[in-house]
């Protein structure tokens, strides 16, 4: 299978403080990949580096094809564009209803009709279960929890990106909501085909939404499988982790 995300022996250290020991891995065309790890230990960051919003010390990462360590800045935008982030927390605009939220990077990046964008904001927020006719006028105060998640899914797809990250996707939210989140993830994939990488602190998401599933601690991975095999492993800390 064709990798379409290519980590090779990243490193990267805050000062003394080494965050990524020398980290590889890759995620597979259609692949969803789940970064499971406790608090700090490096997963944002990592979303950030395929971002090309922070740096690291040595290493390399490609992301469809690109090597990000020796693209200009013009080379990023581009495979930026071909991306979409669901940030922790949903960071949505707070002052802009939720018709612009979501078609933010269409005006932003295209000179599409405003009719054309209407009708992708339309579809994306169909695709998340979100009438346009009810919510688009609304501000994200308006909106519950999981309703925010479903628009910041709907910002993330609306220019047909090829790599989804979501960062923690269902903290905060009740176990129903939860389960529609990773009902959504899991159709992305399905319909979309798109690839994706989700950091979670939920196993239980991750057995249900991941094809694989890497373990991170103390800068290193230390467990990469389908979920079926991390259930299975004995490493005591993976043990502990899950229990
Ligand atoms: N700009 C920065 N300057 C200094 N330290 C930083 C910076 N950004 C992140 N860190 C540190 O790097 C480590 C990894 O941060 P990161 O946000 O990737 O963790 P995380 O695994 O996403 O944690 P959480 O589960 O709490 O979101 C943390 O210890 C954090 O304090
Ligand atoms: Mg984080």
């Amino acid at each position: 299978m064709k990798a379409v995300i290519e980590l090779r022996d990243v490193r990267l250290a805050y000062g003394a403080h080494v965050v990524l020991n020398g980290i590889t891995f890759s995620v597979h065309r259609g692949e969803t990949l789940c970064v499971l790890g406790g608090s700090g230990v490096g997963k944002s960051t990592i979303l950030k580096l395929i971002l090309c919003l922070e740096s690291m010390d040595s290493g390399s990462v490609t992301v469809l094809g690109h090597d990000l360590c020796s693209a200009g800045r013009s080379e990023i935008f581009k495979v930026r564009q071909r991306m979409g982030m669901v940030f922790q927390g949903s960071a949505l605009f707070d002052s802009l209803p939720i018709f612009d939220n979501v078609a933010f990077a269409l005006f932003e990046h295209t000179d599409l009709p405003l009719e054309t964008i209407r009708e992708r904001v339309r579809e994306a927020l169909a695709f998340v279960d979100l009438d346009f006719e009810r919510v688009g006028e609304m501000l994200p105060s308006e909106l519950s929890g999981g309703m925010k998640k479903r628009v910041a899914i709907a910002r993330a797809i609306v220019h047909q990106p090829e790599i989804l990250l979501f960062d923690e996707p269902t903290s905060g939210l009740d176990p129903i909501t939860t389960r529609k989140i990773d009902t959504l993830i899991v159709k992305l994939r399905q319909e979309l085909g798109v690839s994706s990488i989700v950091v979670t602190h939920d196993t239980q998401s991750a057995c249900r939404i991941a094809n694989r599933v890497a373990l991170l601690q103390a800068g290193d991975i230390i467990f990469m499988g389908t979920p079926q095999q991390m259930l299975a492993a004995e490493n005591p800390y993976i043990r502990e982790y899950l229990e």
